[in-house]
């Protein structure tokens, strides 16, 4: 059985997988990411996010937003190439699923879920989501919220699917509480990414990787500085910019995700060594160019 010394440790090793910066290059070299986020109610997460994934090196990002939030979303950011999203809460015209399909197919990888909310059905519009797209997809936030009713639709994949719940969202995604989940982290992320042939990052004081075969990779970066709104937001934009550039350059995603853990939690103590109170999810993103700076 598996036990923590069969865990492996991320650390600084993790120089050497660092996308290379070549002269020779351009944004197109760098990849381009997706993030689908935001709601009415919610349009700050997008925006952290996205800047998050930007600061991280992808060479474009796109941002969809729901109609109704679009405007507001868009005049805090200007880097993002805006999608106006047809409708919020879900509903897509079979003439706009087709179109979905062709503009989906033109991204490096796909994060959705900060501040979408949650709606009936939501789970019918993630599987629809979730066939449709071929390169990584990033589920966050209330796209677990909405994978949690049915997570047998992770079975219509297409390409690799990466997690990143917090021990709530886990526990929803496996039936039980957060403090069931605590008891035993490592058992519950290994066995939910082995059985749906997912990535788990399960986040917390050490946040795990859990890999479709079974391994378990630990990040020992993090640091209550992080223990804010947001900053999970920023991780999951982190995550967006990472595997842009690792699939963009047709490399291994694997190390882009450990990459992306590890100098979220190290931009996260830079922050705190100025205040471990003060930290905002937006002074991590500032220190992410330093974190790689600190690794590389
Ligand atoms: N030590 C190390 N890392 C920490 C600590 C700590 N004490 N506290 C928090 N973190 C890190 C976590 O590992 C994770 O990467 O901060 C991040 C917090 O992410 P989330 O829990 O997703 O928090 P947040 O982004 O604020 O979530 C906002 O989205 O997921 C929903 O339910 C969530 O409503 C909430 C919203
Ligand atoms: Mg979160």
């Amino acid at each position: 059985e598996f036990a923590l010394r069969d865990a492996v440790l991320i650390g600084k090793d993790l120089r050497k997988e660092l996308p290379v910066r070549r002269p020779f290059s351009h944004k197109g070299t760098y990849g381009h990411a997706l993030v689908l986020a935001g709601s009415k109610e919610m349009t700050g997460a997008p925006v952290l996010a996205a800047s998050a994934g930007l600061h991280t090196g992808c060479g474009l990002l796109t941002l969809a937003v729901p109609s109704p939030a679009l405007p507001i979303v868009a005049s805090k950011i200007n880097e993002p190439v805006f999608w106006e999203w047809p409708a919020e809460k879900g509903h897509f015209s079979s003439e706009s699923y087709v179109l979905l399909k062709q503009r989906l197919a033109s991204f490096d990888v796909v994060s959705i879920g900060p501040g979408l909310g949650t709606w009936d059905g939501g789970h019918h519009w993630l599987k629809e989501i979730i066939r449709l797209v071929e390169v990584p997809l990033v589920l966050d936030a209330d796209a677990l919220n909405l994978l949690a009713e049915d997570v047998s639709i992770l079975q219509e994949k297409k390409g690799q699917i990466i997690l990143t719940p917090h021990p709530g969202e886990m526990g929803r995604l496996c039936g039980c509480t957060a403090a069931d989940i605590e008891k035993d982290r490592i058992g519950f992320a290994r066995m939910f990414a082995q059985k749906h042939d997912v990535y788990v990052v399960l986040k917390g004081t050490y946040t795990l990787i859990a890999t479709p075969d079974g391994r378990i990779f630990v990040n020992p970066t993090g640091t209550a500085a992080l223990a804010k709104g947001g900053t999970g937001d920023v991780l999951t934009g982190m995550l967006a910019g990472m595997l842009a550039q690792k699939a963009a350059q047709g490399q291994n995603i694997e190390t882009g995700i450990q990459l992306a853990v590890y100098l979220h939690g190290l931009a996260g103590r830079i922050c705190g060594e100025t205040s471990m109170y003060a930290t905002l999810a937006s002074d991590v993103i500032d220190k992410i160019g330093s974190a790689i700076k600190r690794l590389s």
